[in-house]
């Protein structure tokens, strides 16, 4: 086949990005596809125009990659692509619109409240400690933990760094003490969840430098959790996966309060192009389950023309 893979763009994911794009082609390339990495500038229609591939491998994350907008161009252009459509991509992207969808039918979020940036030095929004993130950004670009050991002041001062400064709205949730769960999904409606990762840190939370950064995060796949836990994280990735109408691939992320049992485990958001770096999760879970990253690609494409 003819392969376009789409990768870097110009969200704040964009290195990220051009690392899985790298990961994915030179798979494609290994198993005998004909390759052209594509780096999406304002041009991209023309440059996919011109490439005229079989199939568009989407391997952007965050705007315009991640949310819906490339999606639509490459509908209205008639090129199969892999990972969710528009609308998927629309909600998924968005944290608030995602619990809006997946609340009502059971599945189980932190009860956050959007609030505008600028209240925020007027007092808290929620009893500390909380996190304050912004709607649509991956990778925990912009999340800041609000406890009264943060030095931001109280109320949080006008000089603090934070998301407060680059975003006017965000989304502010109870922190969720206890650890950190992951899930992929693989397939359309009926898609499979893989495993269940848990992964540790030493200090602070799993920020970006702990996801991008060899070494310094562990990842425990399968998460060494009780039998339950790790079942409900399998049906709730799967159910997410299935009432947000993803298809290729998603992963959804969770907190779990280990002193509540399985009533402590919180999905926080599902992503519906996770990331494909070499330290990535979805990978590491498909070799779990006996799938090379390779295979993983490979399978992603077929999803794609289906
Ligand atoms: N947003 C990053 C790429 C992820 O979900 O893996
Ligand atoms: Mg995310």
């Amino acid at each position: 086949l003819h392969v376009a893979v789409l990768m870097g763009g110009w969200s704040a994911e964009r290195e990220v990005s051009l690392t899985s794009g790298r990961g994915v082609a030179a798979a494609l390339d290994k198993l005998g596809h004909r390759v052209v990495a594509i780096d999406m500038e304002r041009d991209v229609a023309t440059k996919l125009s011109l490439a005229a591939p079989d199939v568009v491998f989407n391997a952007l994350h965050g705007t315009p990659g991640e949310d819906g907008s490339i999606q639509g161009l490459l509908d209205i252009m008639g090129l199969p692509y892999t990972h969710s459509g528009l609308t998927t991509s629309v909600i998924a992207i968005d944290k608030e619109l995602t619990k809006q969808q997946l609340v009502p039918h059971g599945i189980r979020m932190p009860q956050g409240k959007v609030v505008e940036s600028e209240t925020l030095y007027a007092g808290d929004p929620l009893p500390r400690p909380y996190v304050l993130k912004p709607v649509n950004e991956g990778s925990s670009v912009g999340v800041a933990i609000v406890s009264d050991e943060s030095n931001y002041g109280n109320p949080i001062s006008r000089d603090a760094e934070g998301p407060w400064k680059h975003f006017d709205k965000l989304l502010a949730e109870p922190f969720i003490r206890g650890r950190e769960l992951t899930t992929a999904v693989i397939g359309g409606a009926d898609g499979k969840a893989l495993a269940v990762t848990e992964l540790k840190i030493d200090s602070g939370f799993y920020d970006y430098e702990h996801k991008y950064t060899d070494g310094i995060t562990t990842h425990v796949c399968p998460a060494e959790i009780p039998e339950d836990v790790a079942a409900a994280c399998l049906a709730m990735a799967e159910e997410a996966h299935r009432l947000l109408g993803c298809k290729g691939c998603s992963r959804s992320d969770f907190r779990w309060d280990d002193e509540k049992g399985v009533e402590g485990l919180y999905l926080l958001e599902v992503n519906t192009q996770p990331g494909m770096t070499p330290l990535s999760l979805v990978p590491e879970q498909a070799r779990y389950v006996g799938m090379s990253y390779e295979a993983l690609v490979q399978r992603l494409v077929e999803e794609a023309l289906k």
